[in-house]
C-alpha cells in the first residue's frame, strides 16, 4: 500500500473515536494520553485543532475531557467499523489537501489497489470539470474522492461517471424533502441548483483503464452559496433549512457506490442505464443547450447509448448527435 504524507495521524483518528464512543463521561487528559500513546500535551494540542473543526469538546487538561455530541468528522476510524465491502479497506483523510482528486490520482500512480478512498475536511485547489474549480469549505461539504481499477474498456468510463451520480442521488435523497434530479452525466440538482458534481479522470491505454478516479463534491451544510454560484448552486442544508450529517451521507453514499459498481461488473451497462432513466429528467425529451470545447448547439435529448453516451437530436436538422462530454444546460 502506498502512504502518503499529510494524512490525518491514525491517533487524532484514535482520540476522536475514543470521546465520540464515551460521549457521557469527561475521560482525564493523562487516560487519553496513555491509551493513544502521546504526551498530554499533545493531546491538548489536537483538541484544539478539533476545535477549530467545530467539534464540541468540553473540559480543559486539568479536569479531562468530553464531547458534547457525536462528531461529523470524516475520520477512517468513525467510518470503517460502519463499512463493509470493496470500499472500507483503506480510507486515507486529511485535514487540509490540494485535491482529493490528485491524492486520488498518485495513489493510483504509485500502485494502491482498487476501492481505497480519500477524504479531505477541506480543499486548497479542489478542482471541477472543464478546468473549473471546486469551492471546498472547511467541512461544510463531503470532498471524496474512490480509486478503482474497472476490468473495463474506456469507451465504457462514461458509465463509472453515471454508477457515481446514481449512488450519490440515492445517497442524497434520504436527505432531502424534494427529489433529486441527475443532469447528464453527473450533475445532482434539486429544484434545478446543483448541490453535487463529479469529475472522473483515469490513466488508460485504448483497450484497458489502468485506474480511474471518481471525485465527489457534496454541498452539505454551507449556509450560503459564494456570490457567483448564487442561484445556480445550493446545499442540503439550504434546501431543508437543517443541518445534515455528514458522516451519514457518506456511507450511503459508499454503500450505494459499491452496490451499483458490482452490479455493473456482474450485469453490465443495462441496470444502469434503466436506472438513470427513471431519476433523471435529462434523459429524454429535455431541451438542452450542449456546449463542447468545439461547438454549442440546441436540441432535445433522446435517451442514451449503450455506452453512456448522451443522445441529443439537432435543431438544426443534423440528426441525432452522441454527445461524449460537454456542459448540458436546459433551455426554455
Ligand atoms: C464538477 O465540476 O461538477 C465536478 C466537481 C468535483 C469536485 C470533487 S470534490 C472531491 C474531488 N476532488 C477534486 O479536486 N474534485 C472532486
Amino acid at each position: 500500500m502506498a502512504s502518503l504524507p499529510g494524512t490525518t495521524d491514525r491517533r487524532i483518528d484514535a482520540l476522536l473515536t475514543l470521546l465520540a464512543e464515551n460521549s457521557t463521561i469527561v475521560i482525564s487528559g493523562a487516560k487519553i494520553a496513555k491509551e493513544i500513546g502521546v504526551t498530554r500535551q499533545q493531546v491538548w494540542r489536537w483538541i484544539e485543532q478539533l476545535r477549530q473543526l467545530g467539534v464540541r469538546v468540553k473540559g480543559h487538561p486539568r479536569t479531562g475531557y468530553h464531547i458534547e455530541r457525536v462528531p461529523d468528522i470524516l475520520v477512517p476510524q468513525m467510518l470503517s467499523h460502519r463499512l463493509y465491502g470493496t470500499f472500507a479497506r483503506r480510507i486515507l483523510h486529511f485535514f487540509k489537501v490540494d485535491s482529493t482528486n490528485s491524492v486520488a490520482m498518485r495513489l493510483g500512480e504509485l500502485g494502491e489497489p482498487h476501492g481505497a478512498v480519500v477524504l479531505a475536511e477541506e480543499q486548497t485547489a479542489g478542482r471541477g470539470r472543464a478546468g473549473r474549480s471546486w469551492t471546498s469549505e472547511k467541512s461544510a461539504g463531503i470532498y471524496c474522492s474512490i480509486l478503482l481499477r474497472p476490468p473495463i474498456p474506456p469507451a465504457h468510463a462514461p458509465l463509472l461517471t453515471l454508477v457515481a451520480g446514481l449512488a450519490a442521488r440515492d445517497a442524497a435523497a434520504e436527505d432531502l424533502d424534494a427529489l433529486p434530479d441527475i443532469r447528464w452525466p453527473n450533475d445532482l440538482l434539486v429544484d434545478g441548483r446543483k448541490f453535487c458534481g463529479i469529475l472522473t479522470e483515469m490513466h488508460a491505454e485504448p483497450d484497458r483503464i489502468h485506474y480511474a478516479v471518481i471525485g465527489l463534491g457534496i454541498n452539505v451544510n454551507q449556509s450560503k452559496m459564494p456570490a457567483d454560484l448564487t442561484g445556480i448552486a445550493t446545499s442540503l442544508r439550504m434546501e431543508t433549512g437543517k443541518a445534515h450529517s455528514r458522516l451519514e451521507l457518506l456511507i450511503r453514499l459508499l454503500q450505494y457506490f459499491d452496490r451499483y459498481y458490482n452490479q455493473f461488473l456482474a450485469d453490465g451497462a443495462l441496470p444502469v442505464l434503466r436506472r438513470f432513466a427513471q431519476v433523471s429528467s435529462y434523459y429524454e425529451g429535455k431541451r438542452v443547450r450542449i456546449t463542447t470545447a468545439t461547438e454549442s448547439f440546441t436540441g432535445t435529448t433522446a435517451g442514451l447509448e449503450p455506452s453512456g453516451v448522451l443522445r441529443v437530436a439537432r435543431d438544426d436538422g443534423r440528426g441525432i448527435e452522441a454527445v461524449l462530454s460537454g456542459d448540458v444546460a436546459e433551455v426554455s
